[in-house]
C-alpha cells in the first residue's frame, strides 16, 4: 500500500486530541456520542445486511446445539443479540460499554450485562450460572491486543465447556491500521463522519484477524477449528447514498477439544 497513508497521521492526531488512551473509556465515549443505530445511523458496522444474518444462521444450524444458551461477547448495541434468539434458549449480550448496552432494546429471551470480556474468571462465573453455552463474537477480537485476545479465548473455553460452539466473524484487512483507514475513506484532508466518531473517541483501528490469528488464539491441542473461511462484514455507507461497505473478513467455527466423543 502507498506511502501516502502516512499523510493521514496529522489528521488522525488532530482528530484524537483529548481522547482517552484506555480503550474501555474510548468505547464508552464512542457509544455515549451515538444517536442513531441501523443502516442510516452513526455506527459503521451496523449495516444489518441479510447476507451476514444468512451466514450466521447457516453456521449455527450446521454446528451449534440449539438447546444451549448463547452468549454474544462484545455485543455493542445488541443487534446480533436479538437475532441470536432464533438459535438459543436464551441469549446474554455482554459489552464493556454501559452506554452501548443502554441502547440495546429489551426482549423476553435476552439479557444484557456490562463487563470486560477479557477479565479473568468471567467465563467460569458465567458457566457456573448457565452451564455450557454457545458463543458468538463479531468484530471484537480485531480491536483487542494479543493479551486480551488470549484472555477472551480462556473465557470462551470456560463458557463452551464440552458442548458449546463458538462462531466468530472478524475483519481481516490485509494492510495495517492506516491502510484500513484509507480503505474506509480517510484522507489527509478529511475523515468520513463515521470514522471520525471512532477516532475522536480514541477507539483504535482494527488489526487483521484471519487464519493465522485463529491458529494463535485457538491453538490445536486445546481447540478444534471445525470450519473457517473468507467472508465479508458489511458496513453502512460512508457517505449518504453511497454503497454498503463490504469489508474483507474471516469466519471460524471453533470448539474445545475436550468434547465427549460424538455419537
Ligand atoms: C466493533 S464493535 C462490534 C459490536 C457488535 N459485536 C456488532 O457486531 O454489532 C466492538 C464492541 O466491542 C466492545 N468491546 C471492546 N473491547 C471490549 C472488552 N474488553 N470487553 C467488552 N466489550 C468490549 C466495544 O464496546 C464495542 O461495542
Amino acid at each position: 500500500m502507498s506511502w501516502r497513508k502516512y499523510l493521514l497521521i496529522p489528521r488522525l492526531t488532530l482528530a484524537s486530541i483529548g481522547a482517552p488512551r484506555s480503550q474501555t473509556r474510548a468505547w464508552e465515549r464512542y457509544w455515549d456520542g451515538i444517536s442513531r443505530l441501523g443502516p442510516d445511523g452513526d455506527v459503521l458496522w451496523d449495516a444489518d445486511e441479510p447476507a451476514e444474518a444468512e451466514m450466521l444462521a447457516a453456521m449455527l444450524s450446521r454446528h451449534a446445539d440449539p438447546g444451549l444458551p448463547m452468549v454474544d461477547l462484545g455485543c455493542g448495541s445488541g443487534r446480533q443479540v436479538h437475532a441470536l434468539t432464533k438459535f438459543g434458549s436464551r441469549v446474554i449480550g455482554i459489552d464493556g460499554s454501559a452506554a452501548a448496552v443502554a441502547r440495546a432494546g429489551s426482549g423476553a429471551a435476552v439479557v444484557f450485562r456490562v463487563a470486560d470480556i477479557a477479565s479473568g474468571g468471567l467465563g467460569e462465573r458465567l458457566h457456573d450460572e448457565i452451564g455450557d453455552a454457545n458463543v458468538h463474537i463479531r468484530g471484537v477480537l480485531h480491536v483487542l491486543d494479543d493479551d486480551a485476545r488470549r484472555a477472551v479465548a480462556a473465557n470462551i473455553a470456560a463458557l463452551l465447556g464440552e458442548r458449546g460452539t463458538l462462531y466468530l466473524c472478524e475483519t481481516n484487512h490485509t494492510g495495517d491500521p492506516l491502510d484500513y483507514l484509507l480503505d474506509q475513506g480517510a484522507r489527509p484532508t478529511r475523515l468520513p463522519p463515521l470514522v471520525h466518531r471512532l477516532i475522536r473517541a480514541g477507539v483504535r483501528a482494527p488489526r487483521r484477524f484471519g487464519p493465522e490469528e485463529v491458529a494463535q488464539v485457538f491453538p490445536a491441542g486445546g481447540w478444534e477449528t471445525v470450519e473457517q473461511g473468507a467472508t465479508e462484514v458489511y458496513g453502512i455507507p460512508l457517505e449518504p447514498g453511497g454503497p454498503v461497505q463490504r469489508i474483507p473478513a474471516w469466519y471460524a467455527v471453533v470448539r474445545t477439544s475436550r468434547r465427549p466423543s460424538r455419537r
